[in-house]
C-alpha cells in the first residue's frame, strides 16, 4: 500500500446496482486502498461473498453478533478503523435509517459509531428519489449530518423508468471519495448570499407588520448552496443553527444593510426573503395604548433591495430573485425580472392551496434573463432548490453567454 492509501469501510445495501461494486473494489485494491466490505442482510440477495473476498483480499462482513471473542465489538472496530465509510449504492430505506440514527444491523451501526467522513452514493427507481421522504431524508444527511451525498444520475432505469436514480458510475465515486469532490461542489470558491424569512417592520415594542413567509425555501437554498461548496452568508428573519455563516435580521432595512456590507465580495445574492414594501414612518418606544377610536399608521416605502442592487452590481455577480404572484404569474414575473435589472427569477402562484407560504413543497417558473423557463411541478423545496443552484451553475459557467444576453423573454 502507498503512503496515501485509505482504510475503506464500502457498505452495499440492497439496490440492483450492488454488482457494481465489485469493480468498485476492485479498482480501489488497485489504486493501493483497503477495502473491507459491510453487506446488509437484504443485500446478499443481490451480491455473492465470496468474489468480494477475493477481489478485497479481506472478510466481508454482515452479522452484527460475532461467536468470536473479540476485544471490541466488530461494529465499532470497523467504525474507529475506517479513514472513511462509503455507502454504495445506498437505497431508500438505508438511507431513513441512517437519518432516524437507527442501528439494527452490522452497516447501521458502524455508520452510527464512525467519526469517518461518510459518502453516499444513492440509487433507487425514480419516485423513490423523489419521494419528498427521501428528500427530507437526504437534507438531514446533508445538513445535520455533515455526510456527502454523490448524486444519482439521469438514465434509464432497470425497473423501466427513466429518470434519475441510477447509482453515479464508479469513477466519479471514487473521484469523490479519494480526491475530494470538487465535481459536485460547483461552488467551491464563490461567496454566495442567501435571505430567508420574511421581515417584521416595528410598530411598537410588542407590534409588527410582517408577511407569512416561513423561510423554509431560504433556508432550502442556503443548505443546497452549502452543500454545493460555496461560502454561504445566511441572512435570516428566522433563527436557526447551521454549520455556515447566518447573519439574523428582523426588519427589511436591517437586511439592507447586511446585504450590501457583504455584497461587493459575493458571487451571488440569492433573495428568497420576503422583504416588506412598506414601514411605520415611526416606531413607538412604547406599547401604543388601547383607546377608544381608531388610530392611523402612516406607511413610507422601504428600499427595493432588488432593485438597487441589479442597477449597481457587477458585471459577474449574478442576482436570483423571487416572485409570489396572484395573477399572470409569468408576466410580472418576466416585468420584474427586466425592471430590476436581475438574472433569474422564481415566480410562484400563492393562490394554490398547502404550497408555498408555510409549507414543505411548491410550484414554481424559473425564468432566466437569457430567455430561459422552467417549470417545476409540485416538489419540495429541497429538490427545488437544487434546481434553482443548478442553473445558477449554468450561469456562472457561462459568462459569455451572460455577458452578451439582453432579456429575452417577452413579457
Ligand atoms: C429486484 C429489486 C431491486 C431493488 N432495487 C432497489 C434499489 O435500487 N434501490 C432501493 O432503494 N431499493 C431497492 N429495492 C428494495 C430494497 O431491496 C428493499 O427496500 C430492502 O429491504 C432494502 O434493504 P437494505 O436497505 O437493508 O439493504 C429493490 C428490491 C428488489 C426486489
Amino acid at each position: 500500500m502507498t503512503s496515501q492509501s485509505k482504510n475503506i469501510v464500502l457498505g452495499i445495501s440492497a439496490g440492483i446496482a450492488a454488482y457494481k461494486m465489485y469493480d468498485l473494489v476492485k479498482e480501489l485494491k488497485r489504486l493501493g486502498h483497503s477495502v473491507t466490505v459491510v453487506l446488509t442482510k437484504d443485500a446478499r440477495h443481490f451480491i455473492n461473498e465470496l468474489p468480494l473476498k477475493v477481489l478485497s483480499s479481506n472478510n466481508v462482513y454482515c452479522e452484527m453478533f460475532s461467536p468470536e471473542i473479540q476485544s471490541k465489538p466488530v461494529h465499532i472496530e470497523l467504525a474507529d478503523s475506517a479513514d472513511l465509510v462509503l455507502l454504495a449504492p445506498a437505497t431508500a430505506d438505508i438511507i431513513a435509517k441512517m437519518a432516524c440514527g437507527i442501528s439494527d444491523e452490522l452497516i447501521t451501526s458502524i455508520l452510527l459509531a464512525t467519526r469517518a467522513p461518510v459518502y453516499i452514493a444513492p440509487a433507487m427507481n425514480t419516485n423513490m428519489w423523489e419521494h419528498f421522504t427521501t428528500q427530507k431524508n437526504i437534507e438531514t444527511l446533508v445538513t445535520k449530518l455533515g455526510h456527502k451525498i454523490i448524486p444519482p444520475e439521469d438514465g434509464d432505469l432497470v425497473c423501466g423508468y427513466s429518470g434519475i436514480g441510477h447509482i453515479a458510475p464508479n469513477e466519479k465515486i471514487i473521484k469523490t471519495i479519494l480526491y475530494g469532490d470538487s465535481e459536485t461542489k460547483p461552488f467551491l470558491g464563490k461567496k454566495i448570499i442567501v435571505t430567508a424569512g420574511g421581515t417584521r417592520e416595528v410598530i411598537d415594542p410588542v407590534r409588527f407588520i410582517g408577511n407569512r413567509s416561513s423561510g423554509k425555501m431560504g433556508l432550502a437554498l442556503a443548505d443546497v448552496v452549502n452543500s454545493m461548496g460555496a461560502e454561504v452568508v445566511l441572512v435570516s428573519t428566522v433563527s436557526v443553527d447551521r454549520n455556515y455563516q447566518v447573519i439574523e435580521v428582523e426588519s427589511a432595512q436591517e437586511m439592507q444593510e447586511v446585504i450590501e456590507s457583504e455584497f461587493d465580495k459575493a458571487d451571488a445574492l440569492i433573495m428568497a426573503a420576503a422583504v416588506s414594501d412598506f414601514r411605520p414612518i415611526t416606531t413607538s418606544k412604547q406599547k401604543i395604548k388601547k383607546k377608544n377610536e381608531d388610530i392611523t399608521i402612516e406607511l413610507t416605502r422601504n428600499p427595493d433591495i432588488l432593485e438597487i442592487l441589479g442597477r449597481t452590481k457587477r458585471e459577474k455577480q449574478v442576482i436570483v430573485g423571487f416572485s409570489a404572484e396572484s395573477e399572470n404569474i409569468e408576466k410580472n414575473a418576466i416585468e420584474k425580472l427586466q425592471k430590476k435589472k436581475i438574472d433569474m427569477i422564481i415566480a410562484n402562484d400563492i393562490t394554490i392551496p398547502d404550497i408555498g407560504f408555510g409549507a414543505d413543497e411548491n410550484a414554481v417558473i424559473i425564468l432566466t434573463r437569457d430567455g430561459s423557463k422552467e417549470v417545476l411541478q409540485r416538489q419540495s423545496k429541497i429538490q427545488i432548490a437544487r434546481h434553482i443552484c443548478n442553473k445558477l451553475v449554468d450561469i456562472f459557467e457561462t459568462p459569455t453567454k451572460k455577458e452578451s444576453r439582453g432579456t429575452k423573454h417577452e413579457a
